[in-house]
């Protein structure tokens, strides 16, 4: 199929307004136009072939294209493409889904509530927190622990929820009154000088009990955490931060809720992160992205057995009144039966642990390079950080935009990173192969030398 990309660019720079669209930029130059897709590779509509290491948007776990998922969607599609999921009414794929995700999740995570994509289970778990909270009596128990530079999503809970300053523009409102942010665990750039990982930890726990004490516990309703920070730049927390964080929160009676809408089906090799990789298990998950691989947008929340007892107490009168139309959208569940089975069926999960490491330790080596501050990530949850500095860390003006730049030559070179500000940031599918790693280091080096050129001839570096 050909397509006029010229006419496409004008009837999208018309009337298409872009998530986090920077006007000014896309005014002059529009957005490139994606055609097909197939496995790790998306093709333009010039054709242009490209190695997508950012797996679209964290989401592209088993690959492009793959014709099983398109037949499974259009068998629900024909069998029954929608069913109202309200009150009492359930559809075949939203129940079998529902019992996979309890059979996969740790603990006692059996009960699923579903929704459109990440935010809006995060928004979900938020207003299951309040009433979770008035249903046992607490009602002042509210207030919401995250974290500065984290992210949980752009519904208006979801955003005040979150915590990157750029994604806090003073255009837009925030509920500022009941969320509260705290440190982030980045060793590299909040450390005081000479102080251990350990003291490090330590620092960010008292930071946590301080605000408990703060706004007193009897208030502090639930903390919401990424296990592995993503859009705030791939921050792998220090040893043991995480279970610390929680062991906080069981003390003070505050719900932990993980979002693992990155790092849930496969993205470190687990299908769940917070007890494989970190040791312990949250009272809720949020999920969506590599739970259909993008198949179709699909959110949920997992929930604990011990939280739906409280919801579920006899003879209340309750309602839970709160939930999506296409909530279990039977199509959309059909995709993430049909996606998780193709994880299991071919060992997806064991291809992150072999491929992941050596994807960490060949971009590693990135770090000789003289803008290269930091490589770091875990598995297949990958970042660059750039500085002008390798020794004081400074890093370039944000004008610069020294990400974009280093990704517009990886472009040019057939290789998608995602920008963000002085990062180039990588989660490729689980499918990668150590072939596509040395792909993706090798261009990827080549990028930066290329942008390391301009820099000197520009005399922005010595
Ligand atoms: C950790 C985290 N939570 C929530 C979201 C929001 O998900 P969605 O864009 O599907 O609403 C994202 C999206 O990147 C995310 O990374």
């Amino acid at each position: 199929m050909s397509h006029d990309t010229q006419t496409i660019n004008r009837l999208d720079k018309d009337h298409h307004l872009h998530p986090w669209q920077i006007f000014d930029v896309f005014r002059d130059e529009g957005a490139l136009p994606i055609a097909r897709g197939e496995g790790c590779y998306i093709i333009d509509s010039d054709g242009n072939k490209y190695f997508d290491a950012v797996g679209g948007l964290w989401c592209n776990n088993i690959g492009l294209g793959r014709k099983e998922m398109a037949e499974a969607i259009a068998e629900q599609a024909l069998q029954m493409s929608y069913a109202s999921p309200f009150v009492d009414l359930t559809n075949i794929p939203a129940a079998k889904l529902a019992a996979k995700l309890a059979e996969l999740a740790p603990g006692d995570l059996n009960r699923v509530f579903f929704t459109c994509g990440g935010s809006t289970a995060v928004d979900t778990a938020l207003r299951m927190i309040h009433y979770y909270q008035n249903c046992r009596g607490k009602p002042d128990k509210k207030h919401i622990i995250s974290r500065i530079n984290s992210y949980h999503g752009s519904t208006y809970a979801a955003m005040s929820i979150g915590g990157k300053p750029g994604d806090h523009p003073p255009e837009f409102d925030y509920i500022s009154d009941t969320i509260h942010h705290l440190g982030y665990p980045n060793y590299y750039r909040c450390a005081a000088p000479g102080m251990s990982e350990a003291e490090f930890v330590d620092s960010l726990v008292q930071e946590f009990e301080d605000k408990i004490t703060e706004l007193g516990s009897d208030k502090v309703a639930a903390y919401f955490a990424e296990p592995i920070m993503g859009a705030g730049g791939v921050i792998v927390p220090p040893e043991g931060y995480n279970k610390r964080m929680y062991e906080v929160c069981q003390r003070h009676d505050i719900l932990y809720v993980a979002d693992e809408v990155v790092t849930a089906f496969g993205r470190l090799g687990h299908w769940f992160a917070s007890e494989a990789e970190f040791g312990f298990v949250p009272d809720m998950i949020t999920c969506a992205k590599g739970l259909s691989s993008g198949y179709q947008p699909l959110g949920a929340l997992l929930f604990s057995d011990t939280i739906w007892a409280v919801l579920d107490a006899a003879d209340s009168g309750r309602c839970f009144a709160h939930g999506f139309t296409y909530s279990g959208h039977p199509v959309a569940c059909a995709a993430a039966l049909k996606n998780i089975e193709i994880m299991e069926r071919e060992r997806l999960l064991d291809n992150v642990k072999e491929v992941g490491p050596y994807l960490e330790q060949q971009l590693k080596t990135l770090e000789d390079l003289p803008i290269v501050g930091q490589v770091r990530g875990r598995k297949l949850m990958v970042c660059v950080e750039y500085v002008k500095d390798k020794a004081t860390k400074a890093l370039f003006d944000e004008e610069l935009d020294i990400g974009k730049r280093v990704s517009n030559h990886a472009d040019a070179l057939g290789l998608i990173t995602r920008a963000i500000v002085h990062l180039n940031v990588m989660s490729p599918p689980l499918t990668m192969s150590r072939e596509d790693v040395d792909f993706v280091v090798s261009t990827l080096r080549q990028a930066i030398e290329l942008t390391i050129a301009d820099l000197k001839a520009e005399g922005l570096l010595d």
